[in-house]
C-alpha cells in the first residue's frame, strides 16, 4: 500500500455509490418524517470523556481518539447516542415530549475490517425521548422496519429480533446467578453466537456461574427463538420472570395492531453490546442469517441523567448503511447508476451559442436538468457526446432553427425527433411545451432518477 492510498475501512463514493448512498438516505428521510421525526445533527469530533464509559468496552476498544492541538483528549464519533443524550439532556426539559429526534451522522471505529463491517459508517438513528411507555418502545421499532421495507426488502428477507434486558436479569436471578455476574453474563450472552459454546461456557464458570448454571444459561441461548411462553412456562414459578414478559407481551401486541407481527420475534440471546441499555432491546438480521446485524436499538433510561442532564426516559435506534447497502445489491434493488439528465444542449456555431445557453437557464429554471455543449463540433460528434452522457434528450440550435426562432428536440433513446418553437422552452415549460417536451421529466425528483422503485 502506497503512503497514498486510501485507508483501510474507508470508503470512495464515486457516482454509482453515491446514487445508492442517496437512495438509501432520501428513503430513510421519508420514513423518519412520516413518523414525525425532526432532523438534527451534532459534532463529528467529541471529548473523549463522552464514550470513554459510557457507551461499553467494546466501542471504548475502537475509538479514533488523540490528543488535539489544544491538548485535549477527544475521538471520532463512533455512536450518535451519547451526543443525542447530551444534547438533549440540556435542552430537553424546555421542550413537548415526546421528542422525536432522527440523523443520520457517519461514524468510526476502528474496527477489525470483515464482511459488513468497516471504519467508517452512516447511520440512521431515530429516538424517542421523554416517553416511558411501551408504545414508544413499539413505534420506534416500527420506524426501523419501514425504513428497510422502503428499500423494496420485506418479511422474506429480514427479522427484527426483540427481547428485554430485565427479563435476562431475572432469568439469572432465578437460575442463581450472583448478581455479580449479571454484567459479564450479558457480555457473554451478546458474542455468544459469534464464540460459540464451548468458549461461552468457559467464560460463564470464569463469571463464577456453576457449571449447571452455565449450561442451563446457553440451553436458552441455544433455543434463542423460542417463544416467550415456553420461556414462561420454564419459569411459571419465578414471579420476576413473569412481570419482566409483561412489557414484551405488549411490544407484540403493538407491533401487531401496527400490521408488523410478521417482522418481530422473541430472542432471548439479543441483549446488545453497549453498556447504556436498560428495558426493551432488538436487533434487525437478514432472515438468511449470512449478515451482520442491519440495525440494533432499544431503551436506555439512565443515560441523560448519568451524562448531568435531566434523566429522561429514551429508546432509539441505529442502522447501517454497510450491511443494508449489501442486502440491497444482492437482491437487485439498488439503484441502476448516477442519475441521468433531461437535456444536452448543442450548438454549431457561435452565433448560435447565447441561445443554446438561454435554452438551458430557461430548461432549469422550469425545473429540468441541462447541460451545454461547451465548444463547437460538428453535428455528428455532439450527437455522440449526448448519447454517452446520459441524458434523455438532445436539443439542438444550428443556423436553420435559430433563423427559424426554433430548436430540435431529439429523443436520445428512440431517434424520433421534432422542432419545437424556442420560446416553448419557457419556465413553466411543462405546461406551455409541445408533446415532445410535455413528458421530458423536468421535474427534480426524475432528474436524480427517484421513485423508479
Ligand atoms: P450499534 O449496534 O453499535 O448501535 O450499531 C447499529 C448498527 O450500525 C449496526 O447494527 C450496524 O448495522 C451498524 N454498524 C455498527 N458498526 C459498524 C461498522 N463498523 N461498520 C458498518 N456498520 C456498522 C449503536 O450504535 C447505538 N448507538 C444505536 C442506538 C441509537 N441505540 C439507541 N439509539
Amino acid at each position: 500500500m502506497t503512503a497514498l492510498a486510501k485507508l483501510r475501512g474507508f470508503r470512495e463514493f464515486g457516482p454509482d455509490e453515491m446514487a445508492l448512498r442517496n437512495h438509501v438516505f432520501s428513503r430513510w428521510r421519508a420514513v423518519a418524517c412520516g413518523y414525525g421525526f425532526s432532523e438534527y445533527d451534532g459534532p463529528p469530533l467529541e471529548p473523549l470523556a463522552l464514550y470513554a464509559e459510557k457507551s461499553g468496552d467494546e466501542i471504548a476498544g475502537q475509538l479514533y481518539e488523540f490528543v488535539d492541538r489544544g491538548d485535549r483528549r477527544v475521538a471520532l464519533r463512533p455512536e450518535m447516542t451519547p451526543t443525542l443524550a447530551r444534547m438533549l439532556g440540556s435542552r430537553g426539559r424546555a421542550m413537548a415530549k415526546p421528542i422525536r429526534w432522527f440523523s443520520i451522522p457517519q461514524l468510526f471505529r476502528y474496527e477489525r475490517n470483515q464482511r459488513g463491517r468497516l471504519r467508517e459508517h452512516f447511520q440512521l438513528n431515530a429516538d424517542i425521548v421523554g416517553e416511558a411507555a411501551v408504545a414508544a418502545d413499539a413505534e420506534v421499532l416500527a420506524v426501523a422496519v419501514d425504513a428497510v421495507r422502503a428499500l423494496g426488502l420485506g418479511p422474506a428477507d429480514f427479522t427484527a429480533r426483540v427481547n428485554d434486558r430485565r427479563l435476562v436479569v431475572a432469568v439469572l436471578g432465578a437460575l442463581g446467578v450472583p448478581s455479580a455476574a449479571v454484567g459479564g453474563c450479558l457480555e457473554a450472552l451478546d458474542k455468544a453466537e459469534r464464540t460459540g459454546p464451548a468458549a461461552s461456557r468457559q467464560r460463564l464458570e470464569a463469571l463464577g456461574l456453576s457449571s449447571a448454571q452455565a449450561e442451563d444459561l446457553l440451553g436458552l441461548a441455544a433455543a434463542g427463538a423460542g417463544s416467550l411462553d415456553d420461556l414462561k412456562r420454564r419459569f411459571a414459578d419465578a414471579p420476576e420472570v413473569l412481570a419482566t414478559a409483561a412489557p414484551l407481551e405488549e411490544h407484540a401486541c403493538l407491533l401487531e395492531a401496527m400490521g408488523l407481527g410478521a417482522y418481530a420475534e422473541f430472542d432471548f440471546t439479543v441483549v446488545r453490546g453497549l453498556a447504556y441499555y436498560t428495558g426493551i432491546v432488538f436487533e434487525l438480521f437478514d432472515r438468511a442469517g449470512e449478515l451482520r446485524a442491519i440495525c440494533g436499538g432499544g431503551r436506555y433510561d439512565g443515560l441523560l441523567g448519568r451524562l448531568g442532564g435531566d434523566p429522561l426516559p429514551a429508546v432509539g435506534f441505529g442502522m447501517g448503511d454497510v450491511v443494508l447497502g449489501e442486502l440491497l445489491r444482492e437482491r437487485g434493488l439498488a439503484p441502476d447508476g448516477p442519475p441521468s439528465f433531461d437535456f444536452f444542449v448543442i450548438w454549431l456555431e457561435e452565433a448560435q451559442r447565447p441561445l443554446a445557453l438561454e435554452a438551458c437557464r430557461r430548461l432549469r429554471k422550469a425545473g429540468g436538468s441541462a447541460v451545454c455543449a461547451l465548444r463547437p463540433r460538428s453535428m455528428r460528434k455532439h450527437l455522440a457526446m449526448a448519447a454517452r452522457s446520459g441524458a434523455r434528450r438532445a436539443v439542438v440550435i444550428g443556423p436553420d432553427e435559430a433563423a427559424a426562432g426554433a430548436a430540435t428536440v431529439r429523443d436520445l433513446e428512440t431517434g424520433e425527433q421534432e422542432r419545437v418553437a424556442l420560446e416553448s422552452l419557457l419556465p413553466g415549460g411543462v405546461a406551455r411545451s409541445p408533446a415532445g417536451l410535455a413528458n421530458a421529466g423536468t421535474g427534480p425528483e426524475s432528474a436524480h432518477g427517484e421513485g423508479d422503485r
